[in-house]
C-alpha cells in the first residue's frame, strides 16, 4: 500500500492507495471514524452496479448502519436539485454530527457529496472513495467541494477537506478509454507544472496498459504534488492556481461546444499545448517544450488543439473567476516541470490569442 498524508493543521489526513483496498472501505473507514453509527454512502447510478454493493457491505460488516443514495450519472447531478434531495435523505436517515458521508464515485459524487457534508448541519466528516483517474489524481485530494449553476460549473461550493482518501487502481479497469483519457490530462498536467521526471516517465509508459502496469506510482506522485499545493495554499490564493495551467484556455473550448463535443480533460490537453506555444513566441518557454507536450497528449488519445473564435476566448477570459479586474494570470511554463506565472492585461493575452 502507498500512503501519503496531507498535512493541514487540525485537519490531516491520509490517502491510502492500494489495489483491492475497496474490500477493506469498513476497517479503513472505522479507523478514522471512531465515534460514528450512520454512514450515507453517495454513489452514481453507474458505478453503484459496479462497486456499491461492496463497499456498502464492508461498511456494514464493520458495524456502522449504511444507506446508499444513488445519483444519476453525469454532470447535471451536480446540482441544488440532488444537493436538497441529499439533505432530506440525510435527515430521514437520522444522521447526526459524528455521522459521515462517504462519496464513491467521480469527481461528480466526490464534489457534490462532499458539499452536502460541509452543509448539514453546519459540517460532518465525509470520506471520499474515487473511482475515476481525475477524481483519484485530482477532485478527491485538496478538499475543494461544490454545485454548479446555470451560470456556471462550481460557483457554489466549500472548502471541506475529507478524514480519509481511499484509492482502488483496480476501479480504473472499468473506465471507458474516453474516461480514462480524460484523466490523463490531469496526470499530464503534474509531469508538466511540476516534475519533469514523472513527464518522462509518462513517456515511458506510452498508453493506457503503460500506465496501468505502474498505477500506485503515477497515483501517489500526482497526489503528493497536489498535496504539497494544497499545502502551502489551501484557500487558492496564490501558488494553487498553478493547478490551472492549460485551465483557462481549456475552459473557453468547453464552453465555446457547450460542454458537449469535448470534455474537460480534452479541452485541458488542448489548453496546455497553446499555453506551451505561447510561451515560447514569448520567449518565455524553453523551445521544445510545446512538441513534447503534443506528442504525450496524442499518445494518451487527446486532442492537442481546438477550434475556437477569438469571441469564445474573449467570453470565457472575461468570466473566469480566477482572473481579478482586466488582469488575468495566466500559468506559463518556464521549461517541462517548472510554471511562470505571468499577471497580464487580458486584452494583452487576446492579442496573443
Ligand atoms: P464523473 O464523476 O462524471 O465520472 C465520469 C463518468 O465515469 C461518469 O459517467 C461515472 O458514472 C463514470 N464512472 C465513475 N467511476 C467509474 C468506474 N470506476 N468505472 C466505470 N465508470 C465509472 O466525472 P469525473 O471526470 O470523475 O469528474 C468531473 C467532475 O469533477 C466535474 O464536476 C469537475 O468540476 C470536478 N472536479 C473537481 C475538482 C476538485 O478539486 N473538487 C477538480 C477537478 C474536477
Ligand atoms: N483542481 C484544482 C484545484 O483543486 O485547485
Amino acid at each position: 500500500m502507498k500512503t501519503l498524508t496531507v498535512h493541514l493543521p487540525g485537519r490531516e489526513y491520509d490517502i491510502l492507495i492500494e489495489k483491492g483496498i475497496l474490500r477493506q472501505t469498513g476497517v479503513e473507514c472505522r479507523r478514522v471514524l471512531p465515534k460514528t453509527t450512520r454512514i450515507l454512502l453517495v454513489t452514481d447510478s453507474n458505478v453503484a452496479p459496479l462497486y456499491g454493493k461492496q463497499a456498502e457491505e464492508s461498511l456494514t460488516n464493520t458495524g456502522f448502519t449504511v444507506r446508499t443514495f444513488t445519483i444519476p450519472a453525469g454532470e447535471p447531478s451536480k446540482c441544488a436539485d440532488q444537493l436538497v434531495n441529499l439533505w432530506n435523505e440525510a435527515m430521514s436517515f437520522g444522521i447526526t454530527r459524528t455521522d459521515a458521508i462517504v462519496a464513491l464515485g467521480g469527481g461528480v459524487v466526490g464534489d457534490l457529496a462532499g458539499f452536502a457534508a460541509a452543509t448539514i448541519l453546519r459540517g460532518i466528516p465525509f470520506i471520499q472513495i474515487p473511482t475515476t483517474l481525475l477524481a483519484q489524481v485530482d477532485s478527491s485530494v485538496g478538499g475543494k467541494v461544490a454545485i454548479d449553476l446555470d451560470a456556471g460549473k462550481n460557483l457554489v461550493g466549500a472548502f471541506w477537506q475529507p478524514k480519509l482518501v481511499l484509492m482502488d487502481p483496480d476501479t480504473l479497469n472499468t473506465l471507458p478509454d474516453i474516461t480514462f483519457s480524460d484523466g490523463m490530462a490531469e496526470v499530464i498536467k503534474y509531469g508538466c507544472i511540476w516534475d519533469a521526471d514523472f513527464f518522462r516517465l509518462l513517456e515511458q509508459c506510452g498508453n493506457r496498459s503503460g500506465v496501468m502496469e505502474r498505477i500506485e506510482e503515477v497515483l501517489y506522485t500526482c497526489c503528493a504534488i497536489k498535496a504539497k499545493v494544497v499545502e502551502q495554499d489551501e484557500r487558492d490564493t496564490g501558488l494553487r492556481m498553478i493547478l490551472n495551467f492549460g485551465h483557462t484556455l481549456g475552459h473557453a473550448y468547453e464552453k465555446a461546444y457547450h460542454y458537449e463535443t469535448y470534455t474537460h480533460g480534452q479541452a485541458v490537453s488542448a489548453g496546455m499545448c497553446l499555453v506551451a506555444k505561447l510561451g515560447e513566441q514569448r520567449n518565455l518557454t524553453v523551445p521544445g517544450t510545446e512538441a513534447a507536450i503534443r506528442r504525450l497528449t496524442a499518445a494518451y488519445g487527446l486532442p492537442t488543439h481546438i477550434p475556437c473564435s477569438l469571441e469564445d476566448y474573449r467570453s470565457a477570459v472575461g468570466l473566469d473567476k480566477k482572473g481579478s479586474g482586466d488582469a488575468i494570470t495566466v500559468i506559463f511554463l518556464k521549461q517541462l516541470g517548472e510554471t511562470l506565472p505571468r499577471k497580464m492585461d487580458k486584452k494583452e493575452l487576446l492579442n496573443l490569442l
